[in-house]
């Protein structure tokens, strides 16, 4: 018994952690942050209070939402020295590794974030790392193109300063779309925080021996990177445009099913959900709003997207191992009608993961009885033996 849900013994014998975050049910699709499911934040929060909700355990009050707001809003900058790292880079460098880098780099700024025995360092440091992504991420974009950098805006909210940061140029004034600011809005509440994934349990594990949070959230941002966690809604925007056409569709599904071939449906699968993850359908539904709001009506992607879920669903392999589309399957779509280019899609990711890796550094930290990670192995190497000189081994 956890107090609200009911664990199998077996599991929790199991599990590396305890945490009051997420909750997720991958047999019937659920997902809950701090109780609340995940379709109602998509429809009726927005990204800071949903940080918010994941840095405190509830929904804020007004006044607090609006001094949460004021803190994240005035912790946008980056030092100006900051700017510096990025033009190590090669200008073709992916913008995940710049991200990477520089996110590490912010350690060496903030070395009053150090001393993470302190409440207030805490939770400074985690305002910081939730303002200073969308600059961070925005930087490496406009190194990759050769614009200048942007400054944020304090009179912007968190989704029109990413826009701003990415789109706008000196020569001219930007407007920003409040359709493509929504869809932003909500992508990142849906991306926020996903209970023990991958990259939220190398922040929690880097996190436990002590380290600086930025240089744990770098390390997060690693392994976010990966094509088979973060890395996929690239590699399905890469996959749709190699299979080009519906026609095209079952060879690739066949090769998918074919075990030598290496080929996996990017977008399908989840370690947890044996359902449909319920952010896929919230994002799917956003596909549509989207590009019908942008006056997209044939974007070939989609309509491959669409067809693909179909077949896939409706194909036995799919079916028996419960292969699902996942969060990844549709957001590139969306990403691309915005402008965004596929080499950023996974940076989005991280601008918007941050705000759980903290979430679940911070309850990691305060927690009474926190140690320092070291997961168990089982040995399945050579017993003992002793050393061979060089000259007697053959
Ligand atoms: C994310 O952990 C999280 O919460 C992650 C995430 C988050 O918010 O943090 O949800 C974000 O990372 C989503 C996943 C994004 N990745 C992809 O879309 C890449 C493609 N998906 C696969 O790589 C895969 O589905 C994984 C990595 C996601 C899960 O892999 P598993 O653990 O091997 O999946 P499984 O155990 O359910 O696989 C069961 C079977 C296996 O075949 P058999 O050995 O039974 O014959 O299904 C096969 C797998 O080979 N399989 C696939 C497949 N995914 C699983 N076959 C073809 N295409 C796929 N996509």
């Amino acid at each position: 018994e956890t107090g609200y849900f009911t664990y199998d013994p077996a599991f929790t014998s199991t599990a590396s952690c305890e945490s009051q975050i997420t909750y997720i049910d991958g047999d019937k699709g659920v997902l809950l942050h701090r109780g609340y499911p995940i379709e109602q934040l998509a429809t009726d929060s927005d990204f800071p209070e949903v940080c918010y909700l994941l840095l405190h355990g509830e929904l804020p009050s007004a006044e607090e939402k609006e001094q949460f707001t004021r803190d994240i809003t005035y912790h946008t900058m980056v030092h100006e020295q900051v700017s510096t790292f990025y033009r190590g880079f090669r200008r073709d460098a992916h913008p995940m590794a710049i991200l990477c880098g520089v996110t590490g780099a912010l350690s060496s700024f903030y070395h009053d974030s150090t001393d993470i025995t302190d409440p207030v360092q805490r939770m400074i440091a985690s305002h910081r790392l939730i303002a200073k992504m969308p600059t961070l991420a925005a930087m490496a974009y406009k190194y990759s193109v050769g614009q200048p950098f942007v400054y944020p805006r304090n009179d912007l909210s968190y989704a029109q300063n990413f826009l701003h940061l990415m789109f706008s140029v000196p020569a001219e004034p930007y407007t920003i779309n409040p359709v493509l600011c929504r869809a932003i809005d909500r992508i990142f509440i849906l991306h926020a925080d996903h209970e023990q994934n991958a990259s939220s349990s190398t922040v929690r594990l880097a996190g436990s021996s002590g380290a600086n949070p930025f240089a744990c959230i770098a390390a997060g941002i690693a392994s976010l990177w990966g094509p088979a966690h973060g890395g996929a809604n690239e590699a399905v925007l890469k996959m749709l445009t190699q299979i080009g056409r519906p026609e095209r569709i079952p060879e690739f599904i066949e090769r998918a099913k074919n075990k030598d071939d290496p080929f996996r449906l990017m977008g399908f699968g989840h370690r947890v959900y044996k359902n449909f993850d319920p952010r896929a359908q919230v994002l799917r539904k956003t596909c549509h709003e989207v590009l019908g709001e942008l006056g997209i009506t044939n974007e070939p992607l989609l309509d491959i997207a669409m067809e693909l879920e179909r077949i896939a669903l409706e194909d036995e392999y799919f079916i028996e191992r419960k292969l699902y589309p996942n969060v990844d399957f549709y957001s590139g779509i969306i990403f691309k009608a915005i402008g965004i280019p596929v080499s950023m899609f996974t940076v989005l990711f991280a601008i918007a993961r941050t705000a759980g890796w903290i979430a679940q550094w911070k309850e990691m930290i305060e927690s009474p009885d926190m140690k320092i990670g070291r997961p168990r192995q089982l040995y399945t190497g050579r017993p003992q033996r002793d050393y061979v000189p060089l000259d007697r081994r053959n």
